[in-house]
């Protein structure tokens, strides 16, 4: 009989008898929550389980505010309002990305600029982020990909030099830590996603971080339909020029809030966030070391100054001239039997994604020519993001480094097998 379970073998893991970690994780604790939310009423915004998962949130990233909101695509997009971005302005974000990070920059007329990332994290190279500054940019949105950190140091000396917003889009990143400082209080704004796939969920959900009063009561306002912040949380900030407060009461925005029974969710989810971290980042370094043992397999670079990890995705680069010629969709359609669970690529990169299509909608985004060829996506040379999506991207959902040891041993097993009669897959 075969060997390999693509082939009609047994499969490294029998997924019937001993399933890997469940996701979402969820307890008693969430189901008294809810009925408490459901039975109080108070089911919409700025309810108390909001403002408790706000104060927790600002604790748990270490910064001064934080504003919760529908999803981590609209943070995205009030983030940019809030830093005035708009039409005529540029926006320099990875090609490697959820879609949410290049359509939130065209949702407010401005461009996308799309450059390469770094090989060996997938995250923006900054190398590529100083060629692509023109008098027009206004911002760069580095995102934290998957379980790798964008290179902070060197993005914040760049946005120093050229007077730039950073906007660390951290839906993949609760809890990371570059030299001591979580993700999302680094740049200008973080942005952050809740949906059920992210390593703090609520179904659905998002937030914003900030250390800037005046960027708060923006964002705040930007959420909830234009209107003033509530109560007197701003009320003894020292307003500099530009102040929204200084502005008057009201402007444009929409309806982008959470309810009560997301916030109560999160605020339970969030207790847990610490040790699951804690759990993924140990057998992440413990999985690492046993890959790096394997032909044709190689762990994400783990840069020094990542004082601690949190994994949306445990990633790995994979060769296939150290794997038999073994092409990468067939590792993992061949990974994916043998584990018994989804394995797959990289995001699409957005010069050509399937997701990201500006140009079906004129009657939304041509404003002009001009604006029309700017935001054309497949202007944009992507080599490496290229690459590692159509040859080397292998990725599987946090929930796996959840387990133990004995399953970290099993992925490596798996691997190690399918390297063994990589020649029977045809
Ligand atoms: C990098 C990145 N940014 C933004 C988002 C958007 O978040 P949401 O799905 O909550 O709108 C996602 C979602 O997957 C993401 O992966």
């Amino acid at each position: 009989m075969s060997a390999l379970a693509i082939n009609g073998g047994n499969p490294v893991r029998d997924t019937k008898k001993n399933p890997w970690p469940a996701w979402p994780v969820w307890g008693k604790e969430e189901e008294t929550s809810l009925l408490e939310v459901l039975n109080s009423g108070v089911w919409s915004y700025n309810g108390p389980k909001e403002k408790e998962f706000n104060k927790m949130f600002a604790e748990f990233t270490g910064v001064q505010h934080v504003v919760s909101a529908a999803n981590g695509t609209v943070t995205l997009q009030l983030a940019l309002e809030a830093l005035n971005i708009g039409y005529g302005d540029e926006v320099i974000i990875p090609g490697l990305t959820w879609q949410a990070t290049a359509a939130s920059v065209i949702d407010i007329n401005a461009i996308p600029v799309l450059v390469d990332v770094c090989e060996d994290t997938w995250c923006i190279d900054p190398s590529e982020v100083e060629k692509a500054i023109t008098p027009r940019t206004k911002a760069i949105i580095p995102v934290h990909l998957y379980g790798s950190f964008a290179d902070m140091d060197a993005i914040l000396e760049i946005a120093k030099k050229h007077n730039l917003f950073i906007l660390e889009d951290c839906a993949h990143k609760h809890g990371g830590e570059w030299n001591g400082k979580k993700a999302g209080s680094i740049g200008d704004i973080g942005s952050f996603s809740f949906q059920l796939s992210k390593h703090l969920t609520a179904g659905e959900g998002g937030a914003l971080t900030t250390n800037d009063p005046v960027l708060a009561e923006k964002l705040d306002a930007l959420r909830n339909c234009g209107r003033r912040p509530e109560g007197d949380e701003y009320a003894n900030i020292d307003k500099g020029a530009g102040s929204y407060s200084d502005e008057g009461n009201f402007f444009q925005s929409g309806n982008y809030r959470i309810t009560e029974f997301q916030a109560a969710i999160l605020v339970e989810g969030l207790k847990r966030l610490p040790q699951q971290n804690q759990i993924r980042d140990e057998n992440g370094i413990y999985l690492n070391s046993l890959l790096s043992e394997l032909p044709g397999v190689y762990p994400m670079r783990r840069d020094a100054r990542e004082t601690k990890e949190a994994y949306f995705n445990f990633s790995f680069r994979y060769k296939k001239d150290g794997f038999k010629g073994l092409t990468v969709d067939k590792f993992r359609k061949a990974l994916e039997s043998e584990i018994g669970i989804t394995v797959d690529s990289s995001y699409e990169p957005l010069n050509h994604c399937s997701l990201y299509v500006p140009y079906t909608k004129p009657s939304r985004y041509k404003l002009n020519d001009r604006y029309w060829k700017a935001i054309n996506p497949a202007r944009f040379k992507l080599p490496v993001c290229e690459k590692i999506h159509k040859e080397e991207s292998v990725c599987i959902h946090q929930k796996i480094l959840l387990g133990n040891k004995a399953d970290m041993d099993m992925l490596a097993e798996a691997i190690s097998k399918i390297y063994l009669h990589a020649n029977e897959i045809q």
